[in-house]
């Protein structure tokens, strides 16, 4: 079962994080899946704001693979992994104490992830249909995420 969302504006997809947000625990991982200019950031501005983080204290990492950003509940991992080439170079930063560890995990180009992609997550698609037009798929991949897809209120 997935959730489809039409956002017509960044707006309407900060919202959408923040709905996803409100479901999130420690430990999860949402891996999204979309082109350049898709709205993977806007979406995680949105996620990180229902986290409690400053919208402005996110934007993708550039010299990095990752940003960390404390919260007063749980930190967020922020990985943007468009310049990786082979899943090695994510091995190389420790992913998995990040991954398997206790904040919440967002990725962006998540297919570059390959073999390591793991095995519960939560996808978000993205599809770029107009300048200002997303759909947005939300598919849970594990038990406890079909829930949080289940309860999504926006
Ligand atoms: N409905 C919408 N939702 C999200 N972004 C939108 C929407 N409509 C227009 N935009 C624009 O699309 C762009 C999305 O940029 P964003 O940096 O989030 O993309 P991205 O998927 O992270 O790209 P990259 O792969 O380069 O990291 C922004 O310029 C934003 O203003
Ligand atoms: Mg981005």
């Amino acid at each position: 079962m997935s959730f489809k969302y039409l956002s017509e504006s960044t707006k309407k997809t900060e919202q959408l994080g923040k709905a996803l947000a409100k479901g999130l625990k420690p430990g999860d991982i949402v891996c999204l899946f979309g082109d350049l200019g898709s709205g993977k950031t806007v979406l995680t501005k949105g996620i990180a704001q229902g986290l409690k983080i400053k919208k402005a204290a996110v934007h993708s990492p550039t010299f990095t693979l990752m940003n960390v950003y404390p919260a007063p509940k749980v930190p967020v991992y922020h990985f943007d992994l468009y310049r990786i080439e082979k899943p090695k170079e994510i091995q190389a930063i420790g992913y998995e104490d990040f991954f398997y560890g206790g904040g919440i995990s967002v990725v962006e180009w998540a297919e570059r992830l390959g073999r390591l992609l793991p095995k519960v997550y939560l996808s978000v698609e993205i599809h770029h249909k107009a300048e200002n037009e997303r759909v947005f798929v939300i598919t849970a991949k594990g038990k406890r995420l079909k829930e949080l897809v289940k309860k999504i209120k926006i």
